[in-house]
């Protein structure tokens, strides 16, 4: 049996990178994905995508996860459309790169905001409804996109960086309270991974380079390899597993 057959799950900036990858394995496995993201020609082209296979099936929602009514309408959505949710990857975020002294308050609060306030938001607002509408299937599972950032500092990202760990910790945080109704919360941290997000960096031949040294396995990620992970962790096979963070950037830590 499919392991998300049955499930409703929501995916967080399902339009591109991780997110896509983690919206089509979550449904080839026959959930239903709510595909959340800002822009919906983004997020049409990847339903089409899962639409066109038989197992799953997707439907889109534009919001901003940094704006509680946004999230506050799909909370009304998923209540109304199927009663109740058994899965919600937080994977939308952003970078940057500026030095503390250079940086602007308003750049400082665009990481944080749409990094780590929106998963606060979305796992308060959605959350709710997961410990709320107990509808007699035992495992629900949150799971956070962090980074590699947020075990190892680096120098231009302590914007970044922070909002990571912060993560980290948050989600190990909403464990101990979501733990009583069922529902395990963890988090995936990626190494470097070929996206939109580190695309303008990978066409940098020495920052590829640079990448390919310092990471045991010697490549760049693909953003398959950290959806399969995030889809591990979302299942069943996962069912002992809450407030963990699970590494995957290919060795780059140990080295
Ligand atoms: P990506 O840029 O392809 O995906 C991020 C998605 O989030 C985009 O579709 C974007 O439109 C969406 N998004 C951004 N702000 C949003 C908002 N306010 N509301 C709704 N959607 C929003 O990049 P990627 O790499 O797939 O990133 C996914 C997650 O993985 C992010 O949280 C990122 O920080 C994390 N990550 C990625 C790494 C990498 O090497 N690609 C490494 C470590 C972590």
């Amino acid at each position: 049996m499919a392991r998300f057959a049955n499930k409703i799950a929501v995916v967080t900036g399902a339009g591109s990178g991780i997110g896509e990858k983690t919206a089509h394995q979550l449904a080839a496995e026959g959930a239903t994905v709510i595909l959340v993201g800002r822009t919906p020609s983004k997020l049409e082209r990847v339903a089409e995508q899962i639409n066109e296979k038989k197992d799953g099936a997707s439907v889109v929602f534009q919001a901003d996860v940094t704006k509680e009514e946004d999230i506050a309408a799909l909370s009304d959505f998923i209540q109304s459309e199927y009663g109740t949710l058994h899965v919600l990857v937080n994977n939308a975020g952003t970078s940057g790169n500026t030095t503390i002294l250079e940086m602007e308050t308003s750049e400082w609060d665009r990481i944080q905001d749409t990094n780590l306030k929106s998963v606060y938001l979305v796992s308060k607002s959605l959350g709710r409804l997961m410990v709320d509408q107990e509808d007699g299937e035992s495992d629900r599972a949150i799971v956070n996109v962090a980074s590699l950032s947020g075990h190892k500092a680096g120098a231009k990202i302590p914007h970044y960086s922070s909002s990571k760990a912060a993560v980290i910790h948050f989600s190990k945080s909403l464990a101990l309270e979501f733990a009583p109704h069922g529902i395990r919360v963890n988090s995936v941290s990626p190494g470097f991974a070929e996206t939109p997000l580190t695309e303008e960096g990978l066409k940098n031949q020495r920052f590829e380079d640079a990448i390919k040294r310092n990471t045991a396995l010697g490549r760049v990620g693909k953003p398959e390899e950290i959806a399969q992970v995030i889809t591990f962790a979302a299942s069943k096979e996962a069912s002992y597993m809450t407030g963990s963070d699970l590494l995957v950037d290919g060795g780059w830590l140990i080295k």
